[in-house]
């Protein structure tokens, strides 16, 4: 089945990147949140960072424009499920995605593949409440969408070669490579690079380096393209601290055990850039 329209739920970090990089490609778009002010703000700045890509003339104004109109923010979910391929892209949480997925039922096609961008929780699970367990797999983006090159593609235990073969052929369309990956949890990507944040925030904690001499570090020291307290900030400390219990639950070994510090950090609320505080102050 060729996939022509995409529904996206949730319109944050992710959801808008991926919004983004779908109309670009020549995908329609049905974008969803439940806040309409999380969807003028996604609009706002999807239309910003096709803006940027203008001015460095990696696509032209036509293409701009031409994603933009491809575009069809909604506030009814039962339009979004009325598309070939469904991303949900709400937060890292497993309450939330059961809802989410539970409300879309009763409007899919009976052909729609179900995905979910979770970083790290279980697909099999997800898919194991909906009606489609074959019909639903990992579909996951790096951040941000509209620059990384590769989508994590998991199979659920029951997903059907028919479903990852129509996802693979999306993720090519969209100029970007795909890495497999089984349903463990974090999968690929998240597996390896939370416990290095994690550690990276036990270096701090323990005061064997300051925030800016761990970033310095990893920066120059390993060539990383941010350090990773930056990086952490970037991604929101919520999300690293979900994920890294995700690891600890799921793997019930104690070399994944979230930092205290940054548990603590969640606990005040200092999400990194989301929140214009984090381990570095955007204030
Ligand atoms: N939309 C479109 N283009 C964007 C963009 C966006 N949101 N953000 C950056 N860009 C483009 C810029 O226009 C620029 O393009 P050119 O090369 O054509 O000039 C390019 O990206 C680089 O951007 P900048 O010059 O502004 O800044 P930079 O060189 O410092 O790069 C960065 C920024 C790409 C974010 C880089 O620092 C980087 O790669 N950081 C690491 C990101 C990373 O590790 N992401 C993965 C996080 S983990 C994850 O996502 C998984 C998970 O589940 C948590």
């Amino acid at each position: 089945m060729e996939i022509k329209s995409v529904g996206i739920v949730g319109a944050g970090q992710m959801g808008n990147g991926i919004a983004h990089v779908m109309a670009l490609s020549g995908y329609d778009v049905r974008l969803n949140d439940i806040s309409s002010d999380a969807i003028d703000a996604a609009l706002a700045l999807i239309t910003r960072n096709l803006d940027r890509q203008v001015t460095r003339e990696k696509i032209s104004s036509a293409d701009r424009d031409s994603a933009l109109s491809r575009i069809q923010a909604t506030p009814d979910l039962a339009q979004v499920a009325q598309s070939d391929l469904v991303i949900e892209a709400a937060t890292e949480r497993e309450d939330i995605k059961h809802q989410i997925f539970e409300a879309l039922l009763p409007n899919l096609k009976p052909e729609t593949i179900l995905t979910s961008n979770t970083s790290s929780i279980s697909i099999t699970r997800l898919a194991s409440r909906t009606d489609r367990p074959e019909k639903f797999m990992g579909f996951h983006f790096m951040n941000p969408v509209p620059v990384m090159q590769l989508v994590e593609l998991i199979r659920g235990i029951a997903t059907d070669a028919e479903t990852y073969d129509a996802c693979l052929a999306v993720v090519q369309k969209l100029g970007k490579t795909a890495a497999s990956a089984e349903d463990f949890p974090a999968f690929i990507v998240n597996r390896i690079l939370m416990p290095m944040i994690n550690e990276a925030v036990y270096t701090l904690y323990e005061g064997v380096g300051n925030v800016e001499s761990i970033d310095q570090s990893m920066k120059l020291g390993a060539n990383h393209p941010m350090g990773p307290l930056e990086l952490a900030d970037f991604i929101g400390l919520d999300t690293c601290l979900a994920i890294m219990n995700v690891l600890h639950d799921g793997l019930a070994d104690t070399k994944y055990r979230p930092c205290p510090l940054l548990t603590k950090y969640v606990e005040a609320g200092w999400l990194g850039r989301k929140t214009q505080r984090g381990f570095y102050d955007y204030r």
